[in-house]
């Protein structure tokens, strides 16, 4: 029961931090880049990761490791599936910005300056995310109390 608890404690502090961190990620992005500005950008990044490797680990053993409701519930759960699809729509929109980041923390380390086009592009996106995030809180909050059970399961 203690580890059902910290499972859920951390799993909800992980939207404290990711939410709070995709937005700052965001406003980083639209702010000058230059060396202290990328590195505001890599901070709220590194959060970001952080975030979504907690939410996406203590999720996984939530739903499937028998401390909730277990998986039968889960996988015949509509609001469930929903929470799932955002999450997916979420780290497809992520591919462009990590890829993008990766080579700018790079270029950064080698004292090198990276090309930050596409910014404001990414500023978009963390914004979108953001939103999606929202969105999966209350497929999330619907999943948890009852919501979209399957009438055939
Ligand atoms: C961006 C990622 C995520 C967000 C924002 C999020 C959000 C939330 C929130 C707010 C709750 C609390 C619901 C409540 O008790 O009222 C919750 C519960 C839960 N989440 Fe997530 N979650 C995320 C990722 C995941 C993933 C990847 C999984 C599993 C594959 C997952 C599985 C669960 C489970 C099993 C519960 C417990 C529901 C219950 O009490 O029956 N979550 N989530």
């Amino acid at each position: 029961m203690t580890i059902r608890w910290l499972l859920a404690a951390l799993h909800l502090l992980a939207l404290g931090v990711g939410l709070g961190a995709v937005w700052a990620r965001g406003r980083a992005f639209q702010a000058p880049l230059d060396v202290p500005g990328l590195r505001r950008v890599f901070y709220a990044d590194t959060w970001w990761g952080v975030a979504a490797l907690v939410w996406i680990g203590t999720g996984l053993i939530r739903a499937f490791g028998g401390f909730e409701k277990g998986s039968f519930y889960y996988l015949h759960n509509h609001a469930f599936w929903a929470k799932m699809g955002l999450l997916a729509a979420i780290l497809f929109l992520e591919v462009g910005p990590m890829i993008a980041l990766i080579r700018w923390r790079g270029a950064v380390a080698r004292g090198g300056v990276p090309d930050t086009r596409a910014a404001s592009r990414f500023a978009r996106i963390s914004f979108v995310q953001g939103i999606l995030v929202v969105l999966m809180v209350l497929a999330a909050t619907a999943m948890a109390r009852g919501y979209g059970v399957s009438q055939k399961g």
